[in-house]
């Protein structure tokens, strides 16, 4: 049975979320993750690009519909685009739905606070469940070194708590608070009743998320410090695709169990008979 939304935002255990663009990934992450999330970083941890910007609609309904079709007990959330909400709460509604129907997903996330919650209370209201994300929004950050801790002064962290306070009033199931400082998100943690997300955040928010690829090792540049690097794929590829190389170049593969039966010498005569 799959996991609902009223679940995530009732769990008393810390919610375990990942990101997940693909089914292989997906049939792995699905046994012991709450929720996965189609995130926009796709556009750069499988695309190579500079940025979130350049994820597409047709790019998050492409690979959400392969995550929620891998997956049995995760909730699925598709991530909203650049350019896909911000104008105009209808636009937005528009755009959710969409990605709601062609996936099959259980909700969006949209990056933004207070600046967001009346297009976040415009989904709700028309039931589209929502995971809103506030402190470091990626895809407002245009080049690298856009990437940084947010709320270490007193405005911003004021301003961070009027987010998180804005998007629960707005109808978020739940928040992701990305790069803020331990205590300030601790603190978001205690004045907000919806689940708290943390990705660079503090372990006493409700829940985690990392890029799977970063906590797996399979990054291509270096990931940022919060991620806890728990396997090195990247290392375990290479050395299996080196073997690979040796034994095709030694022809050592394919070997006979790689190979179908030997046809009889009479059906081979017969075959070449038959050709010319
Ligand atoms: O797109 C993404 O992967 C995200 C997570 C880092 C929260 O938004």
């Amino acid at each position: 049975m799959r996991k609902t939304i009223d679940q995530i935002r009732t769990q008393e255990t810390p919610v375990v979320c990942l990101t997940s663009y693909t089914a292989p990934l997906t049939v792995q992450a699905d046994q012991y993750c709450d929720l996965l999330l189609v995130g926009d970083s796709v556009s750069m941890v499988l695309y190579g690009e500079e940025t979130t910007q350049s994820a597409t609609m047709e790019m998050m309904i492409r690979h959400g519909k392969a995550v929620v079709k891998a997956s049995k007990k995760a909730v699925i959330i598709v991530d909203m685009p650049y350019g896909s909400y911000e104008s105009d709460p209808v636009i937005a509604l528009q755009n959710a739905q969409k990605i709601m129907d062609e996936t099959g997903c259980g909700g969006v996330k949209l990056e933004g606070g207070e600046q967001q919650a009346a297009t976040i209370k415009f989904l709700t209201e028309n039931d589209i469940p929502v995971m809103a994300h506030i402190g470091l929004l990626p895809q407002s950050v245009s080049e690298p070194s856009g990437y940084k801790v947010q709320g270490r002064d007193n405005d911003s962290a004021a301003q961070l708590i009027r987010d998180a306070k804005a998007v629960e009033e707005a109808g978020a199931f739940c928040v992701v608070i990305e790069a803020v400082p331990h205590d300030l998100a601790s603190e978001i943690t205690q004045m907000v009743t919806i689940p708290t997300i943390g990705i660079g955040a503090s372990n006493n928010c409700n829940g985690q998320i990392l890029v799977a690829e970063d906590m797996l090792g399979m990054s291509v540049g270096k990931p940022p410090k919060f991620v806890k690097q728990y396997e090195n794929i990247a290392q375990a590829m290479a050395t299996a695709i080196k073997d690979y190389a040796d034994e095709v170049k030694t022809r050592q593969f394919p070997a006979q169990e790689h190979t179908y039966k030997a046809m009889t010498s009479d059906m081979m005569q017969d075959s070449l008979k038959k050709a010319s």
